[in-house]
């Protein structure tokens, strides 16, 4: 099978955690091992988010302040393209990053250009790629009704449409957002029809389970 995994940079840590980066390191293995290519696209986390702030508050404009930020998702891809393999750099095309797909079991790469996120990429990765899954590793359980850090009363959602998806997560970007599944991205997957699995990314293991068939996070299909 041919999985995207998407992990959030909120996962990894900021910095990234050694333990989080080797239990995903291992997973991928596993993944690879049970005979399943991995495209893996990274996150930059509150580093990034960090960045952006520092940006704004100087005058830069909104396309420089993800400029940065796409950098501290390359500098977290590197790290775990470090830990899978040894490889000295990340791709920073949708192109190159399929190049080494071609060539791999595995492949990691980090931001792409400014008016998305990373989330963006794995959807547009997992498009060009034909990919049959696309996993997202982030801070929640999975797409709730609403905001949950908003509305306590949001309720999570097992299993929904790309339209209801679009219905609950559609928008536009800005800097730093911090949405479940971007809305650009949204726009994608609902082109594409691409299975996306959204899961809590704090047990790697999940990752096994969604690629496994078995019940976890939120299935939109
Ligand atoms: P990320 O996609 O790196 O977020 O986008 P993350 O840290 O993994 O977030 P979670 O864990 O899913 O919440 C962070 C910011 O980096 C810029 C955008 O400003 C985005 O909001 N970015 C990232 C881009 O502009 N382009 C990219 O290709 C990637």
């Amino acid at each position: 099978m041919k999985v995207v995994l998407r992990i959030g940079g909120s996962v990894l840590g900021s910095p990234p955690s050694a333990e989080i980066v080797n239990e995903y390191a291992d997973v991928i293995s596993d993944l690879n091992y049970e005979g399943n290519f991995v495209a893996v696209v990274v996150g930059g986390g509150q580093v990034a988010r960090e960045y952006i702030r520092s940006a704004s508050k100087m005058g830069l404009s909104p396309y420089q302040q993800d400029t940065v930020a796409i950098h501290a998702s390359r500098l977290n891809a590197r790290l775990v393209a470090m830990k899978l393999g040894g490889v000295s750099s990340v791709p920073t095309s949708i192109d190159g990053m399929l190049q080494r797909l071609a060539r791999n079991r595995v492949a990691v790469m980090g931001g792409l250009k400014p008016g998305i996120t990373t989330d963006t990429v794995a959807a547009m990765v997992a498009q060009r790629w034909r990919a049959d899954l696309l996993v997202k590793a982030s801070d929640q359980n999975g797409i709730y009704t609403a905001d949950p850090r908003v509305n306590k009363k949001a309720k999570k959602l097992e299993k929904i449409t790309f339209e209801k998806m679009k219905e609950i997560l559609g928008g536009s970007h800005k800097p730093g957002i911090h949405s479940i599944v971007d809305p650009v991205a949204v726009a994608h997957l609902t082109d594409s029809r691409i299975r996306l699995v959204v899961l809590n990314g704090s047990d790697a293991k999940g990752v096994i389970k969604a690629v496994r068939g078995e019940k976890i996070g939120t299935t939109v299909t």
